[in-house]
């Protein structure tokens, strides 16, 4: 359903998708001044941001471009626009936007000129969208994960053309540079390396709402990362579903290895991390790399999901528990002073209480510096929702087991560092304690200290004084 909003014919609209959209920017923010003046105030805006960290660096795509147009930011959701950018990837995530929907709906009443609109990756499945035509009406704008470059065309129409609009897409080979972004860090910015899955692990839905594998081309990569540091970003994130697999799609194939090579090359850059690497695709050269590097963070999330080879098998893993085993001993023997980190799920279709033992093996010998433990979610349309579920309750005692593991042995993992000195990056005054900064090690431990908002963005020496279970309490030397 790749249709166009507004018609080709129009000769005054750009070919160019880029010359394009900044066309349309200004064709919405010439309504928004309209709006402004008859509100005789500027009009506000909010994004809210639901799911991982790609959703969020999309997130600030739409907030670059609201700003353009005029809006005026704020976190406030009775606001003149809101947009949710939701997520799917566990049905929690789905019912959260339903609810926030119903409070929407109750500003838009008090607020009829309100605009509310919906993307995402929750919004490239067709029942959403059946259940929004028929029981959410006031919803004036929905569209998806493939056409997110096409968001100031789409604001045009909410403000051109009457009734609910839904564009969504099957899918893009479309990778649209240099739109308008507004960042939320000053210091720190996400950047997507490439975009969708292709490895169908058989619980994940995220392949079919973020579609095929397309890596971005190094040189608009690279330039992307210098234009950022020029504007004063010392911490970097490079962003895709499976970044170990970068660069085999391109026209020149380049491995993730590779262009972390070129970007540690890359003056003023003081750290690079990335998410997320599947244990897979991990390769020899890419640990070389990060031990070799000065600048990539002490830091690997490496997600397990299972512990069990049986299980593994049917998520489609492609790894065994050995082999899985083998590459965190591996990186550990390599670089010593790394956290590693994970994702985990239980209550997968067939597990059993023995497949879990086989899981808090794996934790209790990889010892993680932390782990994102996650109830299996039956997801429409993936394989293993058509398998045998298992019971709740059976979930539940799992679960709390794999939980309580990972608890005790991310403590002390966590506390290896008490009293050394470590470079923290100063990423905001602490919320409870004006008094205090919060700093983030390389390996990802925050650590909190006397300090000032001046330091925001400075990379500062700290003495981790006492570990509090994930997290220091510090001074700067
Ligand atoms: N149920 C539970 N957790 C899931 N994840 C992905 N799909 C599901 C699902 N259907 C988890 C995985 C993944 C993380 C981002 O979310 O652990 O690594
Ligand atoms: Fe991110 Fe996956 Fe959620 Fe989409 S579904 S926001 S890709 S976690």
């Amino acid at each position: 359903m790749n249709n166009t909003l507004f018609e080709n014919s129009n000769s005054n609209i750009p070919i160019d998708e880029t010359a394009r959209q900044l066309y349309f920017c200004e064709k919405a923010a010439a309504h928004v001044k309209e709006l402004a003046e008859r509100l005789g105030r500027k009009p506000t805006c909010c994004v809210t941001t639901f799911g991982c960290q790609m959703n969020a660096r999309d997130s600030e795509k739409l907030a670059g471009i609201l700003e353009r147009v005029g809006y005026e930011m704020i976190e406030d959701e009775n606001a003149d626009f809101v947009i949710f950018n939701t997520c799917t990837v566990r049905d929690n995530a789905n019912q959260r936007v339903y609810g926030r929907l119903g409070v929407l709906n109750g500003y838009k009443r008090k607020n009829p000129h309100m605009k509310i609109a919906l993307c995402g990756c929750m919004m490239q499945e067709p029942t959403v969208i059946e259940k929004l035509k028929t029981s959410y009406r006031f919803v004036d704008l929905i569209f998806g994960t493939h056409n997110i470059f096409r968001f100031a065309e789409l604001l045009t129409a909410t403000f051109e053309q009457k009734g609910m609009i839904i564009d969504i897409w099957e899918g893009t080979d479309k990778i649209v540079e240099d739109l308008p972004i507004e960042r939320k860090y000053s210091y720190k910015s996400g950047i997507n390396i490439m975009f969708g899955c292709n490895n169908f692990c058989s619980y994940c839905i995220v392949p079919y709402v973020r579609g095929r594998e397309r890596s971005r081309n190094p040189k608009d990569i690279l330039r992307e990362i210098k234009n950022l540091v020029a504007d004063g970003v010392v911490e970097i994130m490079l962003l895709g579903q499976n970044v170990n697999s970068y660069g085999k799609n391109l026209e020149e194939p380049m491995t993730f290895a590779q262009l972390l090579r070129e970007i540690e090359k890359i003056e003023g850059l003081q750290r690079i991390r990335f998410m997320t690497s599947h244990p897979k695709d991990l390769s020899d050269e890419l640990i070389q790399v990060m031990k070799e590097s000065k600048k990539i963070c002490r830091h690997l999330h490496l997600p397990l999901q299972s512990g069990s080879t049986r299980i593994l098998n049917v998520m489609n893993r492609r790894y065994t528990k050995e082999q899985y085993l083998a590459l965190a001993e591996r990186i550990r023997r390599e670089i010593p002073d790394i956290a590693i980190t994970t994702d985990i799920i239980v209550g997968f279709p067939g597990e059993t209480p023995e497949d879990v033992e086989e899981t808090i093996d794996v934790i209790r010998k990889v010892k993680y510096d932390n782990a994102f433990t996650f109830i299996y979610s039956k997801r429409t349309g993936t394989p293993a929702a058509a398998m045998e579920q298992v019971p709740e309750d059976v979930v539940k005692v799992g679960f709390d087991k794999v939980l309580k593991t990972v608890q005790d042995t991310a403590r002390e993992q966590v506390a290896r560092y008490q009293g050394q000195i470590m470079e923290a990056l100063v990423e905001e005054v602490n919320e409870n304690d004006a008094s205090l900064v919060t700093g983030r090690l390389s390996n990802n431990t925050l650590v909190h200290f006397p300090g000032d908002a001046s330091l925001i963005g400075r990379i500062v020496e700290v003495s981790l004084d006492e570990c509090h279970g994930f997290y220091y309490m510090g001074h700067m030397v």
